[in-house]
């Protein structure tokens, strides 16, 4: 056959073969999905996932398979990509810097020609709270961790979208697993000994704020807890097992290391965040009678001083950025309550209070505050994932939460965080006329990934979808509020 003499079933297949691949190089999301945010933390309990999604979360599941693609882009992660060891010497061993200690080179003389490791080690770093010292992010474990615990979230959550036993988003989660936790040249040994480190010469060592850094165990815990739930044929006994023998080794030096011992008797945020940590490896674990007894000793004990009864936390309204401490330690209770009702189903810790107050009233009270009137930028969407996840627990008769929300302009009912703080009014009306959206190949919100895309993220080369324009200029709205609450 002649050139350009294409029989119509041959001109009928190229065009398809051409729009599938012009569908390939341009793949988007079919709803403006919210812009990524790493909630301070969270407990997604798996009763959340199910084999079919009411209409009204088609936007939170859009939201979550963008959340999931967008961090699959930055995987896999391994404190063994750090440029620099830890002071043993030991490559698998986790270290961070201390955000806010700050080197004072004054008594050091000869600051210029200091170089950097020098300055580490010979200056004396002092602290200068709420002030981050940009340096923090020259090493990144922190941030690969958080990125590792969202990734876990996400991806286990996308994978429950697809009735399979298996789909890229599941292997996903067992590859950054192993990278992390499990394969011998990567993983991270089960200690916190250079977490938030002190630099200076009597430092060079780890503090008990550093323990925050794994906070997000809670989220790494929700996805484990939901592949075993789904059956995923990814998470196979062999990684289960390994992934528990892990979580022992490290809930061993959580509960005897000195650090760790300290981080546990903080009243404040660490001692709340401390409990969110341990309490979610003790479910990962299958310790659930551990894990209620650490949640009961923390609503029974520095939960009770915690909040006044007008609702406000002293320990957090203390420090130089209050709107952020206040919020990040509800975050913490939210979380505490949410493991609790997981370990014990017959808890209802949402109701405990201190001092006649509870979770609710600590928001309520946060809810009359604004972060101008102490100074503090880019901490406005701080609130929404709290303010959400009261509204949806003790319910919302009158609309306050919602409204809150909806005045502050955040779109709530597309977030990520709206699959799980149910019930809350709002939600994608347009498909409310079916009672619930299976998703399936034909669905609107199908949340395939296209072929090409499965194939790189399989291999551990993906790149995210492409957002489109509309996706942009929203990304460009919601940047205004800074979100990374991490
Ligand atoms: C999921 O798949 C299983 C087996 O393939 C089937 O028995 C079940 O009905 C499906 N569930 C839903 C919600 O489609
Ligand atoms: C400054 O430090 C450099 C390198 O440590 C050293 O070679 C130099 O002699 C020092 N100069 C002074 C004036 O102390
Ligand atoms: C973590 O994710 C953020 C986006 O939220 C990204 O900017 C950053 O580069 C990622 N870092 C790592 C180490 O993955
Ligand atoms: C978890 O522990 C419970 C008892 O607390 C037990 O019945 C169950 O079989 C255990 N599950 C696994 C996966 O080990
Ligand atoms: C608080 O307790 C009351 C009475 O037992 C119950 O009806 C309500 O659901 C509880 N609220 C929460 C948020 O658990
Ligand atoms: C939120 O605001 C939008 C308009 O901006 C409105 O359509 C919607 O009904 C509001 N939702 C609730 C639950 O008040």
């Amino acid at each position: 056959m002649a050139l350009g003499s294409h029989s119509r079933s041959q001109r009928t297949a190229l065009s398809v073969g051409l729009s599938l691949l012009t569908n390939l190089l341009i793949a988007q999301p079919t709803l403006a999905t919210n812009v990524f945010t790493c909630y301070a933390n969270d407990f997604v309990d798996p009763s959340h996932t199910v084999g079919h999604y009411a209409a009204n979360l088609a936007g939170a599941q859009d939201t979550i398979v963008a959340w999931a693609n967008e961090m699959n882009s930055y995987g896999p992660w391994s404190v063994t990509d750090k440029p620099i060891l830890a002071p043993s010497g030991n490559k698998h061993d986790y270290m961070s810097w201390a955000p806010y200690q700050w080197p004072d080179c004054s008594k050091a003389g000869n600051k210029t020609v200091l170089t950097p490791e020098q300055m580490w080690k010979t200056c004396p770093y002092v602290n200068r709270d709420g002030l981050v010292n940009p340096d923090r992010t020259t090493i990144n474990d922190f941030q690969s961790f958080f990125n590792l615990s969202d990734a876990v979230l996400y991806n286990s959550l996308a994978f429950t979208f697809r009735n399979q036993s298996s789909s890229v988003y599941s292997q996903n989660v067992v590859k950054f697993i192993k990278g992390w936790f499990l394969d011998a040249a990567t993983a991270m040994n089960p200690n916190l000994n250079y977490a938030q480190m002190n630099r200076g010469p009597n430092g060079q060592h780890g503090e008990y704020t550093g323990i925050l850094d794994l906070r997000g165990f809670s989220k790494i815990a929700s996805g484990i807890l939901i592949l075993r739930k789904h059956g995923s044929s990814d998470w196979t006994a062999e990684i289960d097992n390994q992934m528990v023998a892990w979580c022992n080794k490290y809930i061993d030096w959580l509960q005897t290391a000195p650090n760790a011992l300290q981080a546990a008797a903080a009243k404040n945020n660490h001692g709340t965040f401390y409990v969110n940590q341990l309490m979610a490896l003790k479910l990962i674990v299958n310790d659930t009678t551990g894990a209620t007894t650490l949640g009961r000793g923390y609503f029974g004990g520095i939960y009770k001083g915690q909040i006044q009864s007008n609702g406000d936390q002293p320990l957090e309204a203390s420090r130089t950025r209050p709107y952020h401490y206040r919020n990040f330690n509800i975050a913490g209770m939210i979380t505490n309550a949410r493991l609790l009702k997981h370990a014990d189903p017959t808890s209802n810790d949402w109701n405990t209070t201190s001092n006649g107050a509870t979770i609710q009233t600590a928001i309520d009270f946060l809810m009359t505050t604004k972060p101008s009137a102490t100074h503090e930028k880019d901490v406005t969407a701080e609130i929404y994932p709290n303010v959400a996840a009261v509204g949806a627990t003790y319910g919302d008769l009158k609309g306050k939460y919602v409204n809150f929300l909806n005045v502050s302009g955040f779109p709530y009912a597309s977030d990520a965080s709206f699959l799980w703080d149910q019930p809350l009014a709002g939600g994608n009306t347009a498909s409310s006329n079916s009672e619930s959206k299976p998703i399936s190949e034909a669905s609107p919100h199908s949340v395939a990934p296209p072929a090409s895309t499965s194939a790189h993220q399989a291999s551990g080369t993906v790149g995210a979808v492409r957002p489109s324009m509309q996706i942009w200029v929203m990304y460009g709205i919601l940047g205004i509020f800074g979100w990374r609450l991490c």
